[in-house]
């Protein structure tokens, strides 16, 4: 029997590295492909433990280069899509926007495109709960698969128009895809531009902590390891053309996020910085995850089990961390946070 072949997008990333790592253990019959094209966000370093397996490959490539991904695409046969190559910051769509119209549009509609010549058994997109905007704080109100698109920001609108461009590919080609809008991951890898491992790796180094505005905007919080579950579960098991939302409800302010991440490693509360807001910052983000329930899925971390797993993770791993906040990175925090914090 032919053995089945996943191509993983973006599985040098953060949840794509976890994907890659979860897929390699749990399916020793497939084939792994982890296509990326190494940008700042990009690290192998993760994968050391799996990179001499038989069935894990890697591709350096750009998913916007066409010349390139269809002759791959027509070499490889990939069964398998699951995408999560993308730009994914926030902070840095707002100060250059062009790179996320072009890998996130651009990219994902070449990766469509090669998906239609070869003809695939499942496309999933990764998409983001932002793409539906943003709630009020109204505890009893969540983004549905049925809310609108609203995207606010340049990276929410690029995900929302790869999300259009998937769907279009289902209905006039018939592609076999499904659309999956998660809410904020945390866990091991995770990019320390983001708030979690922000928080983590600065309190560790009894560094400051930027909070943008005064910290009540909420976002709802989703272990790496259960989206994982949560994409393994669409990928076999989705219906064609249906997009899932995917959450755990945990809902927390920044604050609270922040100052619970302080207590556990017994750090000052005086550490925190109010700095100025993100421009168009979105209040709240909260999922029903019910669709996706229905078809089988089940959250395994709480938030408190959660985060107490991952500080342990960043003490015990500090040596990943640290290689990036010494190196090109530090030039971007200087830059997006200069004002602020970096002369107190
Ligand atoms: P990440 O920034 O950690 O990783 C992105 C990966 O994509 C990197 O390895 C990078 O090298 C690769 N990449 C970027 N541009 C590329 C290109 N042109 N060609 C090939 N590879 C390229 O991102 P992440 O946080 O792991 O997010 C993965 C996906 O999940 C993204 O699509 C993101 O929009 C979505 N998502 C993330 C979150 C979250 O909380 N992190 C939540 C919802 C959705
Ligand atoms: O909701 C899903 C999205 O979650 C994903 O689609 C994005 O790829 C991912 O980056 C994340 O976006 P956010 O903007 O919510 O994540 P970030 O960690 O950048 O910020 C979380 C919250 O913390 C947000 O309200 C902004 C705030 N924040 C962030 C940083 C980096 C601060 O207060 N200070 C900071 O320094």
């Amino acid at each position: 029997m032919t053995r089945k072949k996943v191509l993983v997008t973006g599985g040098a990333g953060f949840i794509g590295g976890n994907f890659v790592q979860y897929m390699i253990e749990k399916y020793p019959e497939y084939e792994i492909y982890n296509l990326d094209g190494l940008t700042y966000a990009g690290d192998l370093t993760k994968h050391r433990g799996i990179e001499t397996k038989d069935n894990y490959h890697f591709i350096k490539a750009d998913i916007v280069d066409y010349e390139i991904i269809i002759p791959l695409f027509e070499k490889h046969k990939f069964d398998y899509i699951i995408h999560f190559a993308a730009e994914s910051h926030v902070d840095r769509s707002i100060t250059d926007p062009g790179v996320f119209v072009r890998t996130n549009v651009v990219g994902t509609q070449v990766l469509l495109e090669a998906a239609k010549k070869i003809g695939i058994t499942k496309f999933v997109h990764v998409s983001t709960d932002e793409v539906y905007g943003e709630l009020d704080f109204d505890p009893t109100t969540f983004f549905t698969e049925d809310t609108p698109l609203q995207p606010n920001s340049p990276y929410s609108a690029s995900k929302a128009s790869s999300d259009l461009l998937v769907r279009a590919y289902h209905h006039t080609y018939g592609l076999p895809i499904n659309i999956t809008r998660c809410s904020n991951n945390y866990g091991p890898y995770h990019f320390p531009e983001k708030l979690i491992p922000l928080t983590i790796s600065r309190l560790l180094n009894e560094e400051k902590i930027p909070i943008y505005g005064d910290g009540q905007n909420i976002r709802d919080w989703l272990h790496v390891f259960d989206h994982c579950v949560a994409i393994d579960l669409v990928l076999h098991e989705g219906v064609n053309g249906e997009v899932y939302n995917v959450g755990g409800h945990n809902e927390r302010t920044n604050l609270e996020v922040v100052k619970t991440i302080i207590h556990s490693l017994g750090k000052s509360e005086e550490l925190i910085e109010f700095v100025t807001d993100r421009l168009g910052h979105d209040k709240r983000y909260a999922i029903d995850p019910t669709k996706l329930e229905q078809l089988g899925w089940k959250p395994t971390y709480t938030f408190e089990t959660g985060i107490a797993q991952t500080i342990q993770w960043y003490i015990d791993n500090n040596a990943w961390w640290e290689q990036i906040i010494s190196g090109q990175y530090q030039k971007y925090f200087d830059k997006q946070y200069s004002l602020e914090i970096l002369k107190k």
